[in-house]
This record gives C-alpha cells, structure tokens and sequence, in this order.
C-alpha cells in the first residue's frame, strides 16, 4: 500500500517555511507569483490556512502551528457579531478552526465560539422549505443581493453540515441535528441529479419556500456539473454519512462520486466543470480535484468501500506530479492550477481550500481518521 509520509513531511515543511510570509494574515487567492492575498474580515475561506496549521499541530505536536492558528482568534470572535457575515459558510470557517482548537487541546473558549457560530448557522435554517438559506437576508446587504440570496440553497453547504452535527454531539442539544438533517435530504432531493450530476444551487420561492429550479453562479451554465460543487457534495456526503449512518447519505454520496471519477481528465484532475462542449478550452481546478480526493479517502475509510483508495490515489499522484508546489522555495502555497470562477476570467490561482484538502487527502491515504468535521 503507498503512503505519503514524504510528501506530509514535505507539506509540512513547506507550511514552516511561509510562516513569516503569511503572518497573522488568512490567505484567499494567489495569482501565477505565487504569493497570497489576504481575506477581508467574514470571507467564506478565512478557515482553510488555520486548518492546515491545526493539521501540522496534530502531526508534529509543534507549539508553533497551534500559536500562529491561536493568532487569529480576534478575527474569528469579531465575526460572530457582525450579522451579514453569519452565514451558510460558518461551517467552513468554525469547524477548522475553533472545533479544531477543542479536539486537539480541550480549549473550552473555543468549543463556545464554534458553538455560537453552530446556532448563527441553525438561525439560518427555512421552517417551511426545510433548507438553510445563502446568505442573510440583512439590511445591511444590498437589496440584488437579497434577491439572490432569498429562497437560496447551494450545494456548498453539504459541507458545513458537520458544525451542526458536531454541536449536536457535543451538546446533545436535538436542533441541531435536526435542522442538519432536513436541510441534508432537501439538499439530495433537489441538488442531485438522476445521472449523479449537481446544481450548483437551487431556487425555492422566497415567500412560500416551494422548490422551483436548479442554477449554477460558478459553473458554465445551469445544466452544467461545476466540479467544485461536485466536490463539495462528494466530501459533504460522506461526512454526513458518518454522523447519521443513514445509508441514503452514502448512496449519494456514492453516486456523485462515480461521477466524478468517471469524468476526470487523463491526468486525474478535475476540470472546472464536468459538462462543458466539446473543443472548449481545458481548464484544471486543482481545488474541486483535492477536496474530491480527499472525500474518495474518507469513502474509502468506510467498511465495504475500501476499494475506492486507488482511486483517491490517483488523484492525489496527479496533484502531486502536475500541481504540487512544495519544491518552489518562492511559493506560499502548496497547490497551483486552482480555477476559482472561471466564467469571471480567475482560471488559474493558488486556493486556500485546495490546500487544505490536499493536506487532508495526504493525511486521510496515510491512514489519519481523526479530522476536525
Ligand atoms: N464556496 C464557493 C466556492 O467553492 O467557490
């Protein structure tokens, strides 16, 4: 059986090496120089870097890594008082960072702040469509905004689920299971298609929450299968899988992922959308391609679907021979080839969440079962 003990040392090291470069600051896209720019305040990616610090804590029990991810703490406090920037993103922000904090040193201020981002999440749970909503409906938001957001599901949030269930686990507290889900079965009935193809989003009547189409943001159009959100519902769906066992969870999970598996490019890599036409331009994302493997690992990890590891290791030898950037002393990021929204011209970037499932990955394929989800 491979494993890549090298290439997590090799992660980690390079991870080290960008310390000073990236400071207190939390990376949100790198261009061809391979050097970051930083997030402002609330952006749904704030999370990923901390996360590949908690990850090296965790292998290398170095006080370093857990300091410079503590550093951020302010950042992550100030955002759960700001009611625009509570939104279906907390997941990824919370659960890599202060659930992470808990699991790995016992810190209870941090078990209180994921467990207030967990109710801010809960709060944006829709009674009657029984979907949590894309961003809040604030006064502060513009009102195009608001038309875009209100009666919005997207495919993104499978992702964030895991605070919920985490909260639940923890607290024992049945809401949040519950709202957790409603909102997973509205997510499969809605966002999957019968081919195993996905919405990116979908649409419910804003006043009275009855489900009317599917569309994409971020993918080519709305019939296509962007590849991040296929990405986020193979991971998602696992992950919802091991919280609820609930088998409905794993067959979609299951189904997306054969999807996905059968439409990658020669060198195992994701394009930026599984249906474009034919001749167009081929585009990688290096980002859907980490977080696909790294949710094929964790499909892997489950009795009776083991034999989905050689294919998370193709993907993850394709990341490897043809993205990989931990050899470039000059680079602050592990990942190149990361399309974040190729129909506004951005096709090529370092992604801070291509990364952080790259470490993933890497942990999952040498047999790591204990995440921060
Ligand atoms: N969550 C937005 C994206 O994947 O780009």
């Amino acid at each position: 059986m491979s494993n890549y003990r090298s290439l997590q040392n090799d992660v980690v090291s390079h991870i080290r090496r960008n310390f000073d470069a990236i400071g207190n600051g939390n990376p949100k896209i790198g261009g061809v120089d391979f050097k970051w720019k930083m997030c402002e305040p609330g952006y749904w990616v704030a999370g990923f870097y901390v996360g590949e610090l908690w990850l090296a804590y965790q292998i290398t029990g170095d006080e370093r890594f857990k300091n410079q991810a503590r550093q951020r703490n302010p950042f992550f406090q100030h955002l759960l008082h700001v009611p625009e920037l509570l939104n279906h993103d907390l997941g990824f922000l919370f659960s890599l960072t202060q659930v992470a904090d808990y699991k790995l040193t016992g810190n209870r201020e941090a078990r209180e702040l994921a467990l207030r981002a967990a109710e801010a999440l809960r709060g944006q749970y829709q009674q009657m469509g029984e979907f949590i909503q894309a961003w809040p409906l604030t006064k502060i938001n513009t009102e195009n905004r608001n038309e875009l957001a209100a009666g919005r599901m997207l495919i993104d949030s499978f992702e964030n689920l895991a605070l919920l269930f985490w909260a639940h686990q923890e607290t024992g507290i049945q809401s949040f299971y519950d709202v957790a889900y409603a909102h997973a079965r509205t997510a499969v009935k809605h966002l999957i298609r019968e081919d195993g193809t996905t919405f990116h989003t979908f649409k419910f009547d804003p006043a009275t929450q009855e489900p009317m189409y599917g569309q994409t943001l971020q993918g080519y159009a709305d019939n296509s299968c962007w590849s991040r959100g296929q990405s986020w519902a193979v991971h998602g769906l696992t992950q919802i899988y091991a919280y609820t066992k609930d088998k409905a969870f794993l067959d979609a999970a299951k189904k997306v992922t054969d999807f996905a598996l059968a439409n990658l490019t020669a060198e195992n890599i994701c394009p930026w959308d599984y249906k474009l036409p034919k001749g167009s331009e081929v585009i990688w994302d290096s980002s859907a391609t980490a977080i696909t493997c790294a949710g094929v690992a964790a499909l892997s990890q489950i009795e009776g679907y083991e034999q989905y590891r050689t294919k998370a290791q193709a993907m993850l030898d394709g990341l490897q021979e043809h993205c990989d950037l931990t050899g470039n002393a000059d680079a602050e990021g592990l990942l190149d080839h990361g399309a974040y929204f190729v129909t506004r011209g951005d096709k090529r970037a370092m992604l801070p969440y291509g990364d952080y499932y790259y470490f993933e990955a890497i942990r999952r394929l040498n047999g790591e079962t204990n995440f921060f989800w």
